[in-house]
């Protein structure tokens, strides 16, 4: 298969959390289309399957690839957690993940070699983020902790809620009684709550936003693959599969801009 600058970026998530992940590419990447896909008619992933999350992350993929994307980022840690490499080997195109880029931040981020990862059940529950950790520094110590409650409270908009912070604190305090010095957002919503988790966790904890790592990586992965798309007006489009005012008045809220046109895909 041919691909060309001028083609667009595919970015999917299972509903409207992997907008932080497109907000960061806009903002790091100005020139590039992005396709992002939400598939807000089965969204939450994190509870489901790992059999069910790859069937759709596949299904999902397929989509983007018949759209003449350039490149593939799977948004989601949940999809990125259980299906990466299905995903990758569908793929004639490279495919990039949150998780790789934020076990590769975290990483590099950690002194004392203590990393606290947060993220849904599934994501928590594959090990994926221990495997990729591990993979760059075999010697970090990972704790990590399921927090089922804190995507519907930011779908909610409670950003900055007691309810929200008496929520992060009740998750975070196993973490960071094992006195981790960086914690992962293995979740894309998590982002949305970096003020809140920081005044949590404290001063002393460095936060890794997956969004903006992978976005720098994706950065170098086009220029390295002379991909990059240089001019041209950034025309982004969205794919939902159901509810697409909810998503459209969520994701501005995300993406702090207009979100237009947002298509709805039947399967
Ligand atoms: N997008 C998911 C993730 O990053 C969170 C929402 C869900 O459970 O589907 O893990």
């Amino acid at each position: 298969m041919t691909t060309r600058p001028e083609f667009p970026i595919g970015v999917f998530d299972s509903g409207v959390g992997g907008l932080t992940v497109a907000r960061a590419l806009m903002q790091r990447l100005p020139n590039e289309r992005i396709f992002y896909f939400g598939d807000t008619a089965r969204v939450p992933y994190g509870i489901k399957s790992e059999e069910t999350i790859a069937h759709f992350a596949l299904q999902i993929a397929q989509f983007l690839l018949e759209k003449q994307v350039k490149l593939l980022i799977v948004a989601c840690n949940t999809m990125a957690a259980v299906a990466a490499r299905a995903i990758a080997d569908l793929a004639p195109v490279p495919v990039l993940d949150v998780i790789e880029a934020g076990a590769q931040a975290a990483a590099a981020a950690t002194r004392n070699k203590s990393v606290g990862v947060i993220g849904t059940l599934a994501t928590v529950t594959s090990g994926a983020y221990d495997r990729a950790i591990h993979r760059h520094d075999p010697a970090i110590r990972i704790v990590s902790q399921a927090c089922p409650l804190l995507v519907p409270l930011v779908e909610e908009g409670w950003l900055d809620h007691p309810v929200t912070r008496l929520t992060a604190q009740e998750y975070l305090a196993p973490v960071l009684a094992q006195s981790v010095d960086t914690l992962v957002l293995g979740c894309t919503h998590y982002p949305l709550l970096k003020p809140l988790l920081q005044q949590v966790a404290g001063a002393g904890v460095r936060l890794v936003d997956s969004a903006e790592t992978v976005a720098a990586r994706t950065e170098a992965l086009l220029r390295e693959r002379g991909l990059t798309r240089t001019d041209g007006t950034a025309r982004h489009e969205f794919f939902v599969t159901d509810v697409p005012q909810r998503f459209q008045q969520i994701g501005e809220r995300f993406l702090g801009r207009a979100l237009a046109p947002v298509h709805v895909v039947k399967w």
